[in-house]
């Protein structure tokens, strides 16, 4: 079982000897040869073992009501999921059981699943509803083709799948899994918006540039630096998975009250990387679920979850708007400096890229995806990192 991370009040006092002392958790550093980010072979490597490896699809609270459905590919597999009658959250494989035409697009709800090429229909548990013209089949077609699952579980408002070449022997039944780890549950959350964009950037580059506090004084001068320390970071792990605390300046605040009462949500922000591609990244009101697709060894599509608890207000969304400009000028200043890392793979420069001692959540990626490379292909080693059981 993943151990979890920290409460907020032993993050709180590690973050507060910090600011007394000047200093942020240090780990080990890492050199991650630049062919990683350049090497076919290895971009394919990675990819199938991504492939094999339990991830999240999607957000429960994407897929609400009975028939409400949402698509996208990961990994380069299309899969979509939806909720069936029964209440439960199913993945399926986007493709048609005659001639394998994508079944759904994008997000919507829908009572019956019909493709749109000969109209077959299937239920939202997959089987088949009907099949216009079926005597043109043999006379069992309907029983043998209904659309193909994926094994995935829901728990703390997250959905898992096991991973589109994974084990689907596993079941939907329970989870012991990365949501697991979240401080708070997102079952509670509501979807604001889903976004996607692409950036020709290697999937692992948009991973690091979450996963330290090194560059707020000098890549994000005048948005976040203002509200945030430099380099003062909490850094933990759990498994494969890691979380990075951003503590913000009126954290200070909490200094002076009852420790039992301090808490990270509103005086820091949280970065959680669940192993292999996602981000679950705290505001103070907000709470944005990223999913890292690669697309090729230098593109990436990054679907971006929106979640909140606050309700809506009459004018508008309710949240801050201000905060929520604030970190989107900050994405922004983080792409750059991505697409700066990006370039600088083709200047020959280095062999090696570093990762310093107060940068040692990347080093953690970086080592559980070269163990999970090394074991591709064994399938005990492949189930370790994250683990769906019966
Ligand atoms: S491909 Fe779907 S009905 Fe023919
Ligand atoms: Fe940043």
């Amino acid at each position: 079982m993943t151990e979890r991370f920290a409460s907020d009040a032993e993050v709180v006092e590690r973050v507060l000897t910090h600011v007394r002392d000047s200093t942020t958790d240090l780990g080990e550093a890492w050199f991650e040869p630049v062919d990683n980010y350049r090497d076919h072979a290895r971009f394919e490597a990675e990819l199938s073992a991504l492939r094999r490896l339990p991830a999240v699809f999607a957000p429960a609270a994407s897929v609400v009501e009975p028939g409400d459905y949402l698509a996208r590919e990961a990994f380069g597999v299309p899969l979509f999921v939806n909720r069936g009658r029964d209440g439960r959250a199913r993945v399926f494989r986007n493709s048609c059981r005659h001639r394998g035409a994508a079944v759904v697009d994008g997000q919507g709800c829908a009572q019956a699943l019909v493709c749109n090429y000969h109209g077959w229909s299937y239920r939202l548990d997959g089987s088949i509803a009907h099949i216009p013209h079926a005597d043109g089949f043999p006379e069992d077609i309907a029983d043998e083709r209904s659309l193909v699952e994926l094994a995935s579980c829901e728990a703390n408002g997250l959905i898992i799948i096991a991973g589109p070449d994974g084990d689907d022997s596993a079941t939907s039944t329970g989870i012991d899994a990365p949501q697991l780890l979240l401080a708070d549950t997102l079952g509670d959350h509501r979807l604001v918006s889903m976004t996607t964009e692409e950036q020709p950037i290697n999937w692992k580059v948009l991973i690091e540039q979450t996963l330290e506090g090194y560059h707020i004084r000098s890549a994000h001068r005048s948005t976040f630096y203002p509200v945030q320390y430099d380099n003062l970071n909490v850094i933990e792990f759990s498994g494969t998975h890691s979380r990075v605390t951003y503590p913000y300046r009126n954290i200070e605040r909490q200094a002076t009250i009852n420790p039992a009462e301090r808490k990270l949500r509103g005086f820091s922000t949280t970065v959680t990387h669940l192993f292999p591609n996602t981000i679950v990244s705290t505001f103070p009101e907000l709470t944005l679920v990223s999913v890292i697709d690669p697309l090729a060894i230098d593109c990436s599509r990054i679907t971006t979850f929106m979640l909140t608890t606050a309700e809506p207000s009459p004018d508008g969304e309710g949240f801050a708007a201000d905060g929520l400009a604030l970190a989107a000028e900050g994405a922004v200043e983080d792409t750059e400096m991505s697409l700066a890392v990006q370039s600088g793979f083709r200047a020959g420069a280095n062999d090696t890229i570093v990762f310093g001692r107060n940068e040692s959540a990347i080093g953690h990626f970086h080592r559980n995806l070269d163990d999970v490379l090394a074991s591709d292909g064994d399938e005990q080693s492949m189930a370790t990192p994250v683990q769906l059981k019966q």
